[in-house]
């Protein structure tokens, strides 16, 4: 995503060891699943948020809190994989960051064991904390809400119905509230006043929120090789994100195609469902849905206003830039 500076990127390299370490098992099929993931890597955005969080306050870390913070960027980071090695068993998705998806490679019982396995060892992590009273209700809540926007948005599936409001209530619940988790728990390790933990989580949602539109704005816009997973998969699951909304939402554009979509609920069938995602792009969509995408990231760097100028506010601030920032990259840059 971008370079996040020395001291950072060191404290990345720390995150990669112990999650290998953590993840170490006797169990061989277990560990070749394991390997393979650990193989693809990953942005490291959420430890980043831990990390960069945790030094805005302006405490000094000491070794302990040092620990902690190592401990809580690695177990955020095995949440985060967890929840996608399930998301692509619910996709149905082929590809992830480049790579062979693990029920693709080995099969969904695999699959699904090994996200568990991860998310377990999140949780032990945790527990080793001396702000575990704090931490392990933080993220298992943030989980379970994960879980409920998941669960949310699969019901809404083929509904050409669904509003803005239904899918920022959804990003918030499966994205959004997670990456303000991980502002908080830097925070609270930080030892970060009351107002400071309001404003750190109002910057994780905004983020989140940003980062969920652009996901989904690659999804009808991106070549899939530059994304390193499929594109399209949303329109052919019937996941109505915001770039179809916005277009059906103006009817005057495509209007014998846009009744008929509206007047079913179900799947759509190839032919329609190409014709759809031509004029979602055709349209000014995908534009309306950066420019939303935009005025989040706008939030989510004033939400930063209240911080000293300290490098970990312009790590903060960067890592919103670049979130919009992928869409400069894209076919037709909307
Ligand atoms: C990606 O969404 C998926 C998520 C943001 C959350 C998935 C959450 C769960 C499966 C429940 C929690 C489970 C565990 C084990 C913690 P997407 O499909 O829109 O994005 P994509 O294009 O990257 O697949
Ligand atoms: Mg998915």
């Amino acid at each position: 995503m971008l370079s996040p500076g020395p001291k950072y990127s060191a404290l990345l390299e720390d995150v990669d060891r112990m999650i290998s370490d953590t993840l170490r098992t006797a169990t061989a099929e277990l560990q070749a699943m394991v390997d393979h993931l650990l193989a693809r890597g990953g942005k490291k955005l959420r430890p980043l948020l831990v990390f960069a969080a945790a030094d805005l306050p302006g405490t000094n870390a000491c070794a302990e809190t040092g620990e902690a913070l190592l401990k809580t960027a690695a177990a955020v980071e095995l949440i985060h994989t967890a929840s996608l090695v399930h998301d692509d068993v619910i996709d149905n998705a082929a590809r992830r960051r480049g790579m062979e998806t693990l029920h693709c490679r080995w099969d969904s019982r695999a699959a699904v064991l090994a996200g568990d396995y991860l998310l377990s060892r999140a949780f032990d992590l945790l527990s080793t904390l001396e702000q575990r009273k704090t931490l392990l209700p933080l993220m298992s809540r943030s989980v379970s809400l994960m879980c409920h926007g998941e669960t949310l948005q699969q019901g809404k599936r083929y509904d050409w119905r669904t509003t803005e409001h239904d899918y920022l209530r959804f990003n918030f619940l499966k994205t959004s509230q997670f990456l303000a988790a991980c502002c908080e728990a830097g925070g609270i390790i930080g030892a970060a006043s009351p107002g400071q933990l309001r404003a750190l989580r109002e910057y994780g949602c905004n983020l989140g929120q940003a980062f969920q539109i652009v996901d989904d704005i690659l999804d009808y816009a991106a070549e899939p090789h530059r994304l390193g997973k499929p594109v399209g998969g949303d329109l052919g699951q019937g996941v109505v994100t915001l770039p179809l909304i916005y277009l059906l939402r103006s009817r005057k554009r495509e209007p014998a195609l846009l009744r008929s979509v509206l007047s079913r609920r179900g799947s759509l069938g190839a032919v329609f469902e190409a014709r759809l995602r031509e004029a979602v792009k055709r349209s000014g969509a995908l534009n309306t849905a950066a420019r939303k995408a935009e005025r989040c990231i706008e939030a989510a760097r004033q939400a930063l206003k209240s911080f000293p100028p300290v490098p970990a506010r312009h790590l903060l601030e960067r890592l919103a830039g670049a979130v919009t920032g992928q869409l400069s990259a894209v076919q037709g840059n909307p």
